[in-house]
Parts: structure tokens; sequence; C-alpha cells
């Protein structure tokens, strides 16, 4: 296999149905599954980018959506550097959970990542129960987090561009920072801020 130049972790969280594990896998060129598959064990896939002169190898992690699971979940935060937090565009519910998570983000990572908020399922005519477009604006400003809609099952293209856009954000506020093989170097403030998280 060719060099790559830095790994990077990400994870995808959110309410069980909302698309996880089928956005993870169209982004690999798996096929996407029609049927509910609920995820019981947390597991990633890699996916390189090109950037510039330099490779990129993104190693995208799967969580369980459901919520008994929740504290399980967290144990996979660590060392994310993008975290996506996924919602159903036709599931209202699924996206006021997502005011639980961007809560456990910030406690459990604090700033110093890339947030990004995902409505899935675009695909879907338009229902009652929508989400509110306008509210989940808002909601990303407030957490000066990137915002897209996109659709696992007919537009996998959408949501691949979306994470290298996110990568090319990781690199320009690390760009500062020294980036090696598998982790980045920072300064000291950093470091003692990492010590004092509560998780
Ligand atoms: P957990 O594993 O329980 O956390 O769920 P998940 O978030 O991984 O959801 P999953 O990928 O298993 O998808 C749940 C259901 O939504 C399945 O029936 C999928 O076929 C469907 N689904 C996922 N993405 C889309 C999409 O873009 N459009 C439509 N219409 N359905 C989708």
């Amino acid at each position: 296999m060719s060099k790559i130049d830095t790994k990077i972790k990400v994870i995808l969280l959110g309410e069980s149905g909302v698309g996880k594990t089928n956005l993870i896998n169209v982004t690999v060129g798996q096929q996407f599954y029609d049927e509910e598959q609920t995820t019981f064990a947390s597991s990633f896939v890699e996916k390189q980018f090109k950037i510039g002169n330099k490779k990129y190898l993104l190693n995208i992690w799967d969580t369980i959506g459901q919520e008994k699971f929740r504290n399980l979940t967290k144990i996979f935060f660590k060392d994310s550097k993008i975290v996506i937090l996924v919602y159903d565009k036709s599931q209202n519910s699924s996206f006021t959970e997502l005011n639980y998570w961007s809560n456990q983000v910030k406690e459990c990572l604090g700033d110093d990542i890339i947030l990004a908020i995902v409505g899935n399922k675009e695909d879907k005519d338009e229902s009652p129960d929508d989400v509110n477009v306008e509210e989940v604006i808002n909601f990303s400003s407030n957490l000066k987090a990137k915002f897209r809609l996109v659709s696992a099952k007919e537009n996998p293209k959408g949501f691949i561009s979306f994470l290298k856009e996110l990568l090319v954000d990781y690199i320009n506020k690390n760009s500062n920072k020294s980036v090696n093989n598998d982790k980045i170097i920072l300064d000291k403030k950093h470091i003692k801020k990492k010590k004092n998280s509560k998780c």
C-alpha cells in the first residue's frame, strides 16, 4: 500500500435507525441495505483521501445508536478528530436527540475537534414529522458545526464529498500544529486541558 501521511479518527453518533451504518457502508463502496440492521458493536472502516500531495486515511467509526448502550458508545470517543452527529430528516425526535450527543461530545472532547451535523434520508418525501431545517441551521451555528443534508440511499457521493470537506477543515485547523504519522503534536496548554477532561 502507498504511504499514508496521516490517520484521522472520525466518529458517527446518533439515534438508532438514522442511517449511520448505511452512510459508512456506501462511503467505502458497499451496497445500501433497505432492511433495518441494528448495530450491536462499534467498528470502523477506512477511507483514503488525497489532499494536495498528501494522503490521509480516515478511520470512520460506526457506533451503537440504541439508548441503552449510550455509555458504551462514549468509550469510542477517545482520539476522535472529526465528529458527525446524524439525524433522520423524517424523524424529529432523532434531531432533538442530538442535544444529548453534542453535550457529551463537548464534555468529552472539548472544542478541539471538527463537529458536523448530517441530516440523512434527504430522498424521503415530505412528512409532518420532518425536521425544520431552520432549526438545524441555528443548532449547527451555535455549535460552530457545518451542516449538510444527505442521502445514503440515493446520493452516496454527497456524503463522501462532505467528509472530504471536513477533512480539509481539520487540516486547516491544525496547519499551525505539527501533524505526523499517527498523531498531532499539541502544545502544553492543550495537553493540560485534556487531562482535566471528564471522560
Ligand atoms: P443503528 O445501527 O441501530 O444505530 O442504526 P443506524 O443509524 O446504523 O441505521 P441504519 O444504517 O441501519 O439504517 C436504518 C434504516 O434506515 C434502514 O432500513 C435503512 O435502509 C434506512 N436508511 C438509511 N439511510 C437511508 C437513506 O438515505 N434514505 C432512506 N430512505 N432510508 C435510509
